[in-house]
C-alpha cells in the first residue's frame, strides 16, 4: 500500500501508538532477512553515509525511513563494526526535523577532526508549496558516541548556476584543507559535482565545478566520491538519466567511475577517461568510499534503486548494504574484492571437483541459502559454462560464461519472486578468460548474491527472492566441456 505524503514525512516519533512495534515484528517475520548485510530492523535503507574508521572502530551510517518501505523522512541510522563483519545497531544517528532538515537528513561523509567526528549531510527542506530547499549541515560525534548538530548549516546556499539539486557532500583533506565534492544539477538540467573548500570544516567556500568531459551526461549526478589510489584520481558518482546503451546502463540509475590525472585543485580540471560502470548487476547504487588505518580504500553501496517495488516492502523493510569492498587499480580500472576480514565468515567447508560435459549436475554437499562459494572452472570446448544456485524446482539464479559472445551473463528470471521486470533479467558484461579459465566467487545471503569474477575484474548485485527450500547449486556446461574446482564456505 502506498503511503500519503503525509504519512512518509513522519518522523518516528510522530508513529501512530503500536505503529513502529508491529512494523518491526512483520520485518523480523519475513522469510528474506539477511544473514550477514547490513539491513534495517524494519523500513526502508538507503545509501551507506559517513564510512569512516574513527576512535578504534569502523562506522557506517545509512540512509533510513523508519515507518515504511518508501522513500519518507531519512535518518541517518548508525552502525559500528571493530572488523567489517561484524556489525552493531547503534541506533539513530542524526534524526531530521529542525529547521534545515524539516524533510530529511540526506547524505553525507564523515571525517575525524581534533578527535571529533564531523557528519556532513544535505538537509532536505521543503516549502509548504512542496518546494525543495538543501543546506549542507553538520553534526560532531563525540567518542562517547554522542552526536550534535551545529545550530547553523554550514552551506546555506545552492551557488549561482544550479538547480536545488544539490545534495551529497563528500568530504576529504589535502594539503592542510577540507574539500567536499557536492552533486549538482546545472540550470541546463544536466549533472555534475561541484568543488568547495574549508579551513576547519564550518567555513566553506565554494570554488566551483569538476572540470569532466561530460558536459550532457544524465540530468543529475548523485553520491559523488573524490579520492586517489597509487597517483591516479578517481570520481565516483551515480549519473541518473542514463539511456541505455547495449549491455550498459540497464538499471533505472547508474553508479560509475572516472579515472584521471588527480584533479588539479586549484583549477579543478579532470582528464578522464571513459566512465565506466562500478557493477553489472541489477541492485547497485549510491556507492561510498573511505580509507581503512592500513591504508586499503573501502567501499560499500545500496544493494538497491531508488523507484522500484521490491518483494520485502510488503513485509515492512527493504534493502541491504553490499558487503565492503577493497579498492584497487589495475590498467586504469578498479578491481573489487570483498575485503579480507571476510573469511571470518567462513564455517564448515566442502570442496567439490568434476568435469562437466553437456549436462547439468546438481552437487549436494555445495547446498544451502548462506553461503561463500569460489569456483574456477577450466573451459574445455564448452560453449557455455556456469553455476546455478538457490536451485529448486522451478527456481535458480544462473551466473554463466558466453564464449561466443565473450561476456558474462547474470539471469535472474527464475530466481523467485520476481520484480522489477520492466529493467530485464538478464544483465551482460564483457570479460576475457584467462588463459581459459574464470574464477567466480560468490557471496551468496538469504535474499542476495554478489559475485566477484576473476578476482574482482568485474562484479555482479543483485537481491534475489527465492523460497527457502530452493538451495541447490547445479554446474553446467553446454557444447562441449568444462573443469569445475568449487570451495564453499557457510556463513557462520
Ligand atoms: C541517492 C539519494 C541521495 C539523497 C538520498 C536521500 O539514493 O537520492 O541523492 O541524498 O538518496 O535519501
Amino acid at each position: 500500500m502506498k503511503m500519503s505524503r503525509a504519512q512518509l514525512y513522519r518522523r518516528i516519533d510522530q508513529a501512530e501508538e503500536g505503529e513502529w512495534e508491529s512494523l518491526k515484528r512483520l520485518a523480523e517475520q519475513s522469510p528474506w532477512r539477511q544473514k550477514y548485510h547490513i539491513q534495517p530492523v524494519a523500513g526502508l535503507l538507503n545509501d551507506p553515509n559517513g564510512f569512516a574508521f574513527y576512535e578504534g572502530e569502523y562506522h557506517l551510517f545509512y540512509q533510513w525511513f523508519p515507518l515504511g518501505t518508501g522513500h519518507g523522512m531519512k535518518y541517518w541510522y548508525h552502525t559500528s563494526s571493530s572488523d567489517l563483519v561484524h556489525w552493531k545497531n547503534r541506533g539513530i544517528g542524526i534524526a531530521p526535523g529542525g529547521p534545515f532538515d524539516s524533510h530529511g537528513a540526506f547524505s553525507g561523509s564523515a571525517i575525524e577532526k581534533d578527535g571529533k567526528l564531523y557528519l556532513m549531510y544535505t538537509g532536505n527542506t521543503r516549502s509548504p508549496d512542496w518546494i525543495r530547499h538543501p543546506f549542507q549541515c553538520m553534526a560532531v560525534m563525540e567518542p562517547d558516541g554522542a552526536i550534535t548538530k551545529l545550530e547553523q548549516p554550514v552551506i546555506l546556499k545552492v551557488p549561482r548556476g544550479y538547480t536545488d539539486h544539490f545534495r551529497d557532500p563528500k568530504v576529504w583533506k589535502a594539503d592542510g584543507s577540507y574539500y567536499c565534492v557536492i552533486g549538482a544539477q546545472r540550470l541546463d538540467m544536466t549533472g555534475s559535482a561541484v568543488l568547495f573548500r574549508s579551513p576547519d570544516l564550518r567555513q566553506w567556500h565554494f570554488e566551483g565545478e569538476i572540470g569532466t568531459s561530460l558536459k550532457s551526461f544524465g540530468y543529475m549526478w548523485e553520491c559523488p566520491d573524490y579520492f586517489e589510489l597509487d597517483g591516479t584520481g578517481i570520481l565516483l558518482f551515480s549519473p541518473q538519466g542514463m539511456t541505455p546503451q547495449g549491455d550498459r546502463f540497464r538499471n533505472i540509475y547508474q553508479s560509475g567511475y572516472l579515472t584521471g590525472k588527480p584533479i588539479n585543485l586549484s583549477d579543478r580540471e579532470f582528464h578522464h577517461g571513459e566512465f565506466r560502470e562500478l557493477d553489472y548487476g541489477f541492485d547497485y547504487y549510491a556507492p561510498q568510499t573511505t580509507q581503512a588505518p592500513d591504508g586499503r580504500r573501502l567501499m560499500t553501496a545500496w544493494m538497491g534503486l531508488p523507484e522500484i517495488d521490491y518483494p520485502t516492502d510488503d513485509h515492512g523493510w527493504a534493502h541491504c548494504l553490499t558487503l565492503p569492498r577493497e579498492l584497487s587499480l589495475e590498467n586504469g580500472r578498479l578491481i573489487q574484492r570483498p575485503v579480507r576480514e571476510l573469511t571470518k565468515l567462513r564455517g564448515c567447508k566442502t570442496e567439490a571437483g568434476t568435469v562437466v560435459k553437456d549436462e547439468t549436475v546438481s552437487i549436494a554437499e555445495l547446498a544451502g541459502t548462506a553461503y561463500e562459494l569460489l569456483v574456477h572452472i577450466q573451459e574445455d570446448g564448452a560453449d557455455r559454462f556456469g553455476i546455478e544456485f538457490r536451485a529448486g524446482r522451478h527456481e535458480r539464479t544462473v551466473i554463466y560464461y558466453d564464449r561466443k559472445e565473450g561476456k558474462l551473463v547474470l539471469d535472474r528470471s527464475l530466481s523467485g519472486q520476481s520484480f522489477a521486470l520492466e529493467y530485464g533479467t538478464e544483465r551482460k558484461c564483457p570479460l576475457q578468460l584467462r588463459d581459459g579459465m574464470l574464477i567466480l566467487h560468490l557471496f551468496v545471503d538469504i535474499s542476495s548474491v554478489e559475485v566477484f569474477a576473476n578476482d574482482g575484474e568485474a562484479t555482479f548485485t543483485a537481491r534475489i527472492f527465492p523460497e527457502r527450500e530452493s538451495t541447490g547449486v547445479n554446474l553446467f556446461a553446454e557444447g562441449g566441456k568444462a573443469v569445475f574446482d568449487a570451495v564453499k564456505w557457510d556463513t557462520q
